[in-house]
Order: structure tokens, then C-alpha cells, then sequence
């Protein structure tokens, strides 16, 4: 396999273009999952640019993002397929007297069929990015209806046969890490752990999402957002907080970082009461 580094920085640069800034750990693994054909399993904190990484690999190359947003309760008729029984129901009408043979009758044909996330991916006849966004969102049990995608490409429908998928499609998995994924799972992937960024990183992403936005204050930003996160909150800012916060400041005219703008701007990036009442003691806002 020639991994050479010509070929990540060169998914840096696209990735990028298309909005993302990665370091060479994500461009690696991005670069892989496309050699290798394999799903990628991203894994961090709420709001650290897993989601946003699978929507600018689809802008990056220009496919099509298909999403399948998992909860607890997901069944197969809402991620894979569902059979259309309403015109199985006229078909059947129409032929009555004809056929006693549902099949006859054609109702267990693809165009019976109405296509949920996977097998919309699977059958789509251009290539797509498929997002299995919150996976950890699902049952145990749940999980293994994303197994014969994740391993074969492929669905098996019993009164159809197996949909085998056109162009491999792009995959990627997120997950807050609120349980352990099954081992099966793990398996099929490539694993990427997106963490909270370094300081400097953090005040770059800011500065991309609000460019009018000073170097200084989004490095006062970063770095402030940083020392929260290290305190014992219990939700610590995202990424998008910061950016929210960002934009705050720059609506309030602040130029820079004064304990008075921050104790009154803190509920943009904190959303516990307790959490702010850390915040204010761990800065020494009081
Ligand atoms: N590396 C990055 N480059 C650019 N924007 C980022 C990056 N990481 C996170 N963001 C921004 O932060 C926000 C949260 O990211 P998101 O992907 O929704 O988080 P997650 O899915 O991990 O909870 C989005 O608005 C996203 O654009
Ligand atoms: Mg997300």
C-alpha cells in the first residue's frame, strides 16, 4: 500500500478547501479509508468536527452526502428499506383474479421498494458518502443492522435477493462514546479519535468559521475555552461554542478579552448553571 505524504497533505489541502482543517492524523486515516475501501469509525467528545468531517470529505469530492441519523428505536424499516405497501396493496387489487401468486403479481419487485438511508447508499448509481451519524445512539442489537453494509457492500432482502452495491460507497461513523461499540463493528473500521484541538488549531477553525474575527482574540478565545475544558464541568464547550462565542464577542464590539465581557457572555459557551458557576470560580470572574 504507497502511502506516501504527497498523498495526505494533499487531502489536507482538500479537505481544506472544502472547509475542514485536519492534521495529518485525520488525513491519513481519510486517505486510507479511500485506498482501502473501509469505513471509518470517528470517536471523541460532542462537538469536535466528527459530522463535519464526513459532510467535507462529500464536498471534497463532490458526491453525494446520504445520512442516517441513528437513535435508540432505529429499526430496519427506517434504515435499510421498507416494502411500499400501499401500491403492493393496488398491484395486488389490479391483478385480482389473475394470479394467486404474490409474486406473479410483481409486489416484491425494486420498485415496490422504498429505499431508507443504507440501501439508498447501496443502490445510488453515482458514488455518495454515507453518514452513520451518533451510532453509539443505537441498541446493541440495532448495531448489527449496519453489518452486512459496513462488511460486503451488500443487503440481503428475503423476498428480493441481495442489492449489491454499485460503487462503494465512502463511510462514516461517528460516535460520542457514550457505550462501547460491539467488537463486530470495530472490526470493519478504520478508527479515528478526534479529541478537542490544540490552541492554535482551535483559533484557526475559529478564525475560518469568523474571518473578520482579530488573530489575537481568537487565540484569547482558544486558549480560554482550552483552560474551561480542563476544569470539571459537565458539559464542556465544543467547537461550535467557540465559534458561537466568537461571534458574540464580535457583535458586542469586543476587541479583546476583559473579565466583564467574558462573565457576561459565558452562557454561549456553557449551558449548566453549575458549569458557569465553576467557570466563574476557576477564572476568578467573581
Ligand atoms: N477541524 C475543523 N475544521 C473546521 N470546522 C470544524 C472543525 N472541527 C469542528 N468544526 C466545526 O465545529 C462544529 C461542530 O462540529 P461537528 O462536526 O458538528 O461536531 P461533532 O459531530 O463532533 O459533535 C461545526 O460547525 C464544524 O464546522
Ligand atoms: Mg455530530
Amino acid at each position: 500500500m504507497a502511502q506516501t505524504p504527497s498523498s495526505v497533505d494533499h487531502v489536507r489541502d482538500q479537505l481544506a478547501g472544502a472547509g475542514y482543517l485536519s492534521d495529518s492524523g485525520t488525513a491519513t486515516v481519510v486517505h486510507l479509508a479511500g485506498a482501502l475501501d473501509k469505513p471509518v469509525l470517528i470517536e471523541g467528545p460532542a462537538g469536535t468536527g466528527k459530522t463535519q468531517l464526513a459532510k467535507s470529505v462529500a464536498l471534497m469530492t463532490g458526491k453525494p452526502l446520504i445520512r442516517l441519523q441513528c437513535y435508540e428505536g432505529l429499526d430496519e424499516s427506517k434504515a435499510i428499506y421498507e416494502w411500499d405497501y400501499r401500491r403492493q396493496l393496488l398491484q395486488l387489487q389490479l391483478h385480482q383474479g389473475q394470479s394467486s401468486d404474490l409474486t406473479t403479481a410483481g409486489i416484491f419487485g425494486e420498485d415496490f421498494l422504498l429505499s431508507r438511508p443504507l440501501l439508498a447508499a447501496i443502490r445510488s448509481t453515482e458514488p455518495v458518502v454515507l453518514l452513520i451519524d451518533e451510532v453509539d445512539r443505537l441498541d446493541m442489537e440495532s448495531e448489527a443492522l449496519l453489518l452486512e453494509v459496513l462488511s460486503d457492500y451488500q443487503i440481503s432482502i428475503p423476498e428480493l435477493g441481495t442489492v449489491t452495491a454499485r460503487h462503494i460507497p465512502q463511510v462514516f461513523l461517528t460516535s460520542n462514546n457514550t457505550r462501547d461499540l460491539s467488537e463486530a463493528l470495530k472490526r470493519r473500521c478504520l478508527y479515528l479519535y478526534l479529541g478537542y484541538p490544540s490552541v492554535d488549531r482551535e483559533a484557526e477553525i475559529v478564525r475560518l468559521h469568523v474571518p473578520e474575527l482579530g488573530e489575537h482574540l481568537a487565540q484569547e478565545i482558544a486558549a480560554l475555552v482550552a483552560t474551561l475544558r480542563s476544569a470539571d464541568l459537565k458539559k464542556p464547550p465544543s467547537i461550535s461554542e467557540s465559534v458561537d462565542w466568537a461571534r458574540t464577542l464580535l457583535a458586542l464590539g469586543a476587541g479583546e478579552l476583559t473579565d466583564d465581557v467574558t462573565r457576561q457572555t459565558l452562557n454561549v459557551l456553557l449551558k449548566y448553571e453549575r458549569d458557569i458557576t465553576v467557570a466563574v470560580s476557576e477564572l476568578s470572574l467573581a
